[in-house]
């Protein structure tokens, strides 16, 4: 080894010991006749001491010789400090230093590699591997390491047996896209980068595993955000002989103990919402209960007073926000504005200052009366003080736009509590959604999903009209995981692909391998799958997932450390058999 200690673990008691480090150098502080370095490596920082009197000479002009991050070799004697620390646990010692070895060197890094830093992302993420020398990015990727230490530990306990699945499958039309590759032996044949390992999970219930689970990459080719990665990592697990009440026990059960032991949280038991409930008073299927402002309907009470706006909309929506009365016009202008951008949608906002006398000031006043406002005010639960907002239109984007205007003002009124965790499990889902751009249904989780047993019927008759035995997990507004009770009859498996459009051939040559596999005697199966990397980041206190993932893309899908994607040669591409459209 070429060193006796690492840099985070001496203390008081090993004074006077004779020890070598190696480090990085993370700051050089040199008063002239005294000069001290701060040695960074994984473990912690220590600081090594040169003084006129007890280091040579020519050793001074060594230590001076080096520079920010380059790797050297300290040897030394251990010495109780004169001035303390207490910020760091090596605060109270220092290394009076015999000799260094500069190991390497370093050219003058591109940011400051501390915990504060002066680096973009843009600039941290090209130089990811100085990134993770500084003390905040390495933490994250050692909470990583932990939760899924931890994952594994509990679900060990219970049985459940990892297994790696295939990363070069098939591609199908369901879910996002695919990212594929070309085959060079199967020339105009493709690989598909899986999503998930679903199916390939459900085989190894009928192989009769009876309980699987694996972290596991999944890559999907969709629109990037803080919290989706085009390759990203989930707990996926499924079981045999459950039903949705044993599924919600055991993964409760999981996030209940990954919380407590990475953060020390007790989290309540987690209350079932159904999907329709989560709608009708958040606007979306992962609220955050964190903070109440439900949403309230308006159209009876909105609806044919001559406002056009309103009378044409097909869904009149709105929130009373407390004691927001007072927002001046520039506030409420710059709100409107707020809702008018491209990612929230809204065409404009109606609102109405419940003032705290009791009158009302709307920017809807020609059209309504007084008494019209107080009818608003009370489906709205609002109170003089407070702040009516109200937006109109098709029902789908209207939702999304309320959900995310009310996010925005509890983020505003500082409701979103970090310390706070709120979860729930989301049921009752819709199997299906129609899609009328291309008029035909898909579904909603996948099309493995079964039906609520007195749903089943609806298959054939009214399958718009069927709730899935499907369950989310959703804290704090994050969708954390997602998973159902699936189907294992390869009957009803038909009727749910001829329901979402498929030929008997088609669902055959594209899912014929799942749909023979349940002749075999398939067992009644269920199970889930967590976003870890969401997981991380809800543990770590973050929004973006980039945070806890080592060598992440950016919102390009592009890594630009190693600059990819990237055009590849022309030679790969004929063996590949691809031609590129000039
Ligand atoms: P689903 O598609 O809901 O379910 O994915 C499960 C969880 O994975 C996380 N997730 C993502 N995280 C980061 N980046 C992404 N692009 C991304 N996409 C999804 C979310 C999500 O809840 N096979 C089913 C599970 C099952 O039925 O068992 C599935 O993949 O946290």
């Amino acid at each position: 080894m070429l060193r006796t200690h690492n840099c985070g673990e001496l203390r008081l008691q090993d004074v006077d010991k004779q020890v070598t480090l190696c480090g990085w150098v993370q700051r050089i502080r040199d008063k002239g006749g005294i000069m001290w370095i701060d040695l960074r490596d994984r473990y912690g920082l220590t600081q090594l001491i040169f003084k006129e009197g007890s280091t040579p000479e020519e050793l001074l002009e060594k230590a001076r010789t080096t520079g920010r991050e380059y790797v050297i070799q300290a040897l030394g004697k251990v010495e109780k400090r004169f001035s303390n620390n207490p910020k760091i646990p090596t605060g109270e010692i220092e290394i009076l230093v015999k000799d260094i070895n500069i190991l390497n060197p370093s050219k003058v890094p591109p940011f400051i590699i501390e915990d504060e830093t002066d680096g973009g992302e843009e600039l941290r993420m090209k130089y990811r591997y100085l990134d993770l020398r500084r003390t905040p990015s390495r933490q994250n990727l050692e909470l990583r390491h932990r939760l899924m230490q931890e994952t594994r530990l509990y679900l060990n306990q219970l049985d459940f047996i990892e297994i790696e699945t295939p990363i070069l499958i098939k591609s199908t039309p369901e879910g996002a896209r695919d990212f594929v590759v070309p085959s060079r032996v199967n020339p105009g044949e493709f690989y598909a980068l899986p999503q998930s390992p679903q199916t390939f999970k459900q085989l190894l219930m009928v192989s009769g595993f009876d309980r699987y689970y694996q972290i596991v990459k999944c890559f999907r080719d969709e629109d990037l955000r803080a919290d989706r990665q085009p390759e990203f990592t989930q707990i996926d697990c499924e079981m045999s002989f459950v039903e949705r009440e044993d599924i919600i026990r055991t993964f409760e059960g999981l996030i209940k103990f990954l919380f407590k032991q990475i953060r020390g949280i007790e989290l309540p038991d987690f209350p079932l919402m159904s999907f329709d409930e989560a709608v009708k008073d958040y606007g979306t299927d992962k609220p955050d209960t964190r903070f109440e402002m439900k949403l309230k309907h308006l159209d009876s009470a909105a609806q044919g007073k001559g406002f056009k706006v309103f009378d044409q909309a097909e869904l009149v929506v709105g929130i009373s926000v407390k004691g927001c009365a007072e927002y001046s016009r520039k506030q409420l202008d710059e709100l409107t504005d707020w809702v008018k951008r491209p990612q929230i949608g809204a065409k404009g906002l109606v609102y109405v200052k419940y003032n705290s006398d009791g009158s009302f000031k709307s920017s809807v006043d020609k059209f309504y009366t007084s008494e019209d406002l107080k009818t608003w005010a009370k489906e709205l639960e609002g109170k003089p003080g407070d702040l009516l907002l109200v937006l109109s239109g098709d029902k789908e984007s209207t939702l999304f736009a309320m959900s995310e205007l009310r996010l925005e003002m509890g983020k505003r009124l500082n409701l979103l509590d970090p310390k706070v965790f709120e979860p729930l499990w989301i049921v009752d889902f819709p199997l299906m959604e129609w899609d009328d751009k291309v008029q035909r249904f898909f579904a909603m989780h996948h099309p493995f999903t079964s039906p609520h047993k007195e749903d089943m019927n609806l298959l054939e008759t009214d399958p718009g009209k069927a709730r899935a035995n499907a369950y989310d997990v959703v804290i704090n507004g994050v969708e954390l995981g997602g998973g159902s009770i699936r189907i294992h009859d390869r009957t009803i498996q038909e009727q749910m692909f001829k329901a979402l459009g498929f030929s008997k051939e088609e669902a055959q040559s594209q899912f014929g391998f799942l749909m023979n596999a349940f002749e075999y005697g398939a067992p009644p199966h269920g199970g889930i799958a967590f976003g870890f990397d969401r997981l991380c980041a809800m543990l770590g206190g973050a929004d973006s997932i980039r945070e806890f993932i080592a060598f992440p893309k950016n919102n390009s899908g592009r890594d630009i450390m190693i600059d990819t994607p990237s055009p590849i040669h022309r030679e790969q591409l004929d063996e590949l058999h691809i031609k590129l459209k000039s």
